[in-house]
């Protein structure tokens, strides 16, 4: 399967532009197919090993699609002081996945962040776009069931 790449050719025929196609791929699909990679590994000219290499890395850059919603859990200094780590316990253990991971059906995806800017908050996660604060364990439980009901305004 080839999926549509229409940017690709915005980009100049050589290995300075595997960044910021790859770059360009995440901001598309969210993260970066396996035919996006072989795609790009055509075009540039570049083996597909050296392509997986540079995107695997990065940080930035992510194999699988997003959940639903986004969990991003704040481990900044002030959320780590007042117990991040047992927020974190709590949600990972609910979801049965670890900080990174995605739930099998797609509802929801982890992510370990460092600073979510509204210390004094702490501890914060954020669902999507929405903050919320001043957590424990069994809050975060409770958000996560209202998360999986679908009665989470986020
Ligand atoms: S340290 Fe968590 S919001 Fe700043």
């Amino acid at each position: 399967m080839s999926l549509k790449l229409d940017y690709i050719y915005n980009y100049e025929q050589n290995p300075s532009s595997l960044i910021p196609l790859l770059q360009k791929t995440q901001e598309n699909f969210g993260y970066l197919p396996k035919e996006a990679l072989e795609e790009i590994s055509r075009y540039l000219r570049v083996p597909l090993s050296r392509v997986y290499g540079v995107a695997t890395f990065y940080a930035q850059f992510r194999f699988e699609p997003l959940g639903k919603y986004v969990i991003k859990i704040c481990h900044g200094t002030a959320c780590h002081v007042n117990g991040a780590v047992n927020i974190s316990q709590a949600i990972t253990e609910e979801l049965g996945i670890e900080e990174g991971q995605t739930t099998e059906d797609g509802l929801v995806t982890l992510e370990r962040v460092a600073c979510l800017g509204c210390c004094s908050l702490a501890p914060v996660v954020m669902i999507n776009n929405k903050v919320f604060g001043k957590l424990t364990p069994e809050k975060v439980r409770k958000l996560i069931k209202k998360l999986r009901e679908g009665k989470l305004d986020v």
